[in-house]
């Protein structure tokens, strides 16, 4: 195995992985040789890196006013699709949170002001309202990392599943992709471990099917599954009136959105790629398309993503057929260096990569831009302060007689 594994690496000029092999123990020796040959080395390779992007045209969104006007129906759809058990929930939970700082997993944070109300459990209070309308439970799976998945899963049991069935919760853990430096390098976390971080909230699909998880999907016979993330804690999750919607329009998928709170949030937005649904991130977009407007006098590209997605899992294999894009992302990575030394940089020092959820919207056929009113269901904690902050998403909560 270690013949094969250097010449693996020879070719691709990373023998350093290697450095401080004769020092480790023989099952670390094993475990590090193991850990090299199961590595996802795409990210080594520069073409798939390259997100070429098509011809962007404004998209089509149901607004509030026309969901409005056929809510009771959609509703109804939507409950029923629940009640005959075709409807799945897929946390994303397995980020790092590292703008919000706080070191354990981003679910585990405590909102609450003169109550403990955690992350976790203001998901868990969401999705238990449209249970208890539907008289029906929701499978739940929930989406860790490598490095939060023990914590995650003791916080749950600690808690009681915050009042959700145990049964009807499964953990699958997402893979990890390598990290390189900016010489090119593969990364040593230590001597007998190469440095690896999540591979970004577009693995949730192939880390189910990896995980086994997603073969529950199939013997259940359900048939859409609404993904959405850990941080915004007015996440609607399972919303009838967003399944009734998506269903009946025929639509392969569908995207929760908001309207933009000025032309240049930084926000991934719904628009057209080539004639087909997508998603183009703000910092894609030139300084015409932020500012162009339409005949009404609305933006253009006014839509903004939220994280929150319908896909019908009859057509997501398709999801596992064509690669998603790798974006790549510059963050402060601790290392060991050539030395043997433990490095815990202050500034960004090396790449991470991942895929992204927004790009499954693309390989979709079709996606219904559905509008949700922000006040309502947008409150995201990315930051400590500030925009898209604990600050902000408490006033949130407040305006949405939540208490805490
Ligand atoms: P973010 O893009 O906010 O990333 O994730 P993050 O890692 O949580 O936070 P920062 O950027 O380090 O501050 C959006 C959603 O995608 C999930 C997150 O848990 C969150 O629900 N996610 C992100 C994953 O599940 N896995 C990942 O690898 C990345």
């Amino acid at each position: 195995m270690l013949d094969l594994i250097t010449e693996k690496l020879a070719i691709l000029n990373q023998t350093h992985l290697l450095k401080f092999y004769n020092e480790l123990d023989n099952s670390k020796q094993k475990k590090l040789l193991k850990q090299i040959d199961c590595l996802d080395l795409s990210v080594l390779d520069e073409k798939i890196l390259n997100n070429k992007r098509g011809t962007f045209s404004p998209p089509f969104a149901m607004s509030i006013d026309e969901i409005e006007r056929k809510k009771d129906y959609y509703i109804r759809i939507g409950l029923q699709a629940v009640r005959d058990g075709k409807i799945g929930a897929v946390l994303l939970a397995g980020g790092q949170g590292s703008r919000l700082g706080f070191e354990k997993p981003k679910g585990m944070f405590n909102i609450g002001i003169n109550k403990e109300l955690y992350i976790f459990e203001c998901l868990i209070n969401n999705i238990l309202e449209v249970v208890r309308e539907a008289g029906a439970w929701i499978p739940l799976f929930i989406m860790t990392s490598t490095q939060n998945d023990h914590d995650t899963k003791a916080f749950f049991e600690e808690h009681n599943y915050f009042g959700y069935s145990k049964a009807n919760i499964m953990f699958f853990v997402q893979e990890q992709f390598p990290t390189i430096d900016l010489n090119g390098k593969l990364m040593l976390s230590d001597k007998g471990t190469v440095s690896t971080a999540p591979n970004g909230n577009g693995g949730w699909y192939s880390s189910m099917v990896r995980s086994g998880v997603f073969k529950i999907l199939k013997d259940n016979k359900l048939e859409w599954l609404n993904v959405f993330a850990v941080d915004n804690v007015l996440q609607k999750i399972a919303d009838p009136c967003f399944i009734g919607a998506v269903i009946d329009s025929g639509s392969s998928s569908g995207s929760k959105v908001v309207a933009k709170a000025a032309p240049d949030e930084r926000v991934g937005v719904m628009c057209l790629e080539d004639g087909k649904p997508s998603i183009v991130e703000y910092y894609e977009m030139t300084d015409e398309m932020l500012n162009s407007r339409e005949p009404d006098g609305s933006l253009s590209y006014n839509y903004g993503v939220i994280l929150n997605y319908l896909f019908r899992i009859s057509d997501l294999d398709k999801a596992l057929k064509i690669k998603l894009p790798i974006h790549k992302a510059f963050k402060k990575i601790n290392y060991i260096d050539e030395n043997g030394n433990y490095q815990n940089p202050d500034e960004p020092n090396a790449y991470k990569f991942e895929t992204l959820v927004l790009d499954m919207v693309k390989i979709q056929d079709s996606c219904l831009a559905f509008e949700v009113d922000r006040k309502r269901e947008f409150a995201p904690v990315k930051n400590k302060t500030g925009v898209d902050s604990v600050e902000s998403a408490r006033e949130l909560l407040k305006l949405n007689n939540i208490e805490i």
